[in-house]
């Protein structure tokens, strides 16, 4: 059976709070050249949207993690799979998520990038469910709150379908 898309967040939308949060970041790193990690796949779309309107230098790197278990849930686990290409010691890093449900694929994250010593490290997510939270984890930047849905679309995916669509739909 196909599951049916409902769309949720309009492009235009995702555009705007996608501005608003790069000129967060730009106003909030005036002296410094963060490196930007995007959290591979799905926080592809949002990164490329993102460093276009951060109007400060930034240099990009890439992190991929795969957890464990379900496709729509995480079960803690969390693996590196493609680790960063750059040394972040004494450098401003700021990981850029697609979404923070449970939080735990970013409490791993920040714990690991931690451990190699950065000047900061903040984290920025397009979208986030508060309320699946397990772990207490805050991102810095967010997008927008949604309510505990399943989402897909802007990068966002289920069975690696569906991150190419350009608005965020939910799936039921
Ligand atoms: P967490 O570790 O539970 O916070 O899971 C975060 C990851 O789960 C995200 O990076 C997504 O890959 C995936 N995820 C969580 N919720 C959704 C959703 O609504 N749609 C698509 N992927 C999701
Ligand atoms: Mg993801």
């Amino acid at each position: 059976m196909e599951n049916s898309l409902q769309k949720y967040i309009d492009r235009a939308e995702i555009e705007q709070r996608v501005k608003a949060m790069a000129q967060n970041i730009a106003a909030d790193y005036r002296e410094e050249t963060p490196v930007m990690v995007g959290v591979l796949k799905g926080a592809v779309v949002f990164m490329a949207d993102l460093i276009r309107k951060v109007e400060i230098p930034v240099e990009l790197d890439f992190i991929a993690v795969s957890s464990y278990g379900a496709s729509t849930s995480t079960s803690g686990i969390v693996r590196i799979l493609k680790d960063l290409d750059q040394n972040i010691e004494g450098r401003e890093v700021i990981i850029v998520e697609d979404i923070i449900d449970t939080g735990l694929t970013l409490q791993y994250l920040k714990e690991t990038l931690y451990q190699r010593k950065p000047k900061g490290l903040r984290l920025a997510a397009l979208l986030d469910k508060p309320e699946r939270r397990q772990v207490n984890i805050e991102a810095d930047y967010v997008g927008l709150n949604i309510p505990d849905k399943f989402v897909v679309g802007y990068g966002l995916d289920f069975n690696e379908k569906h991150r190419n669509l350009p608005d965020i739909y939910l799936m039921e």
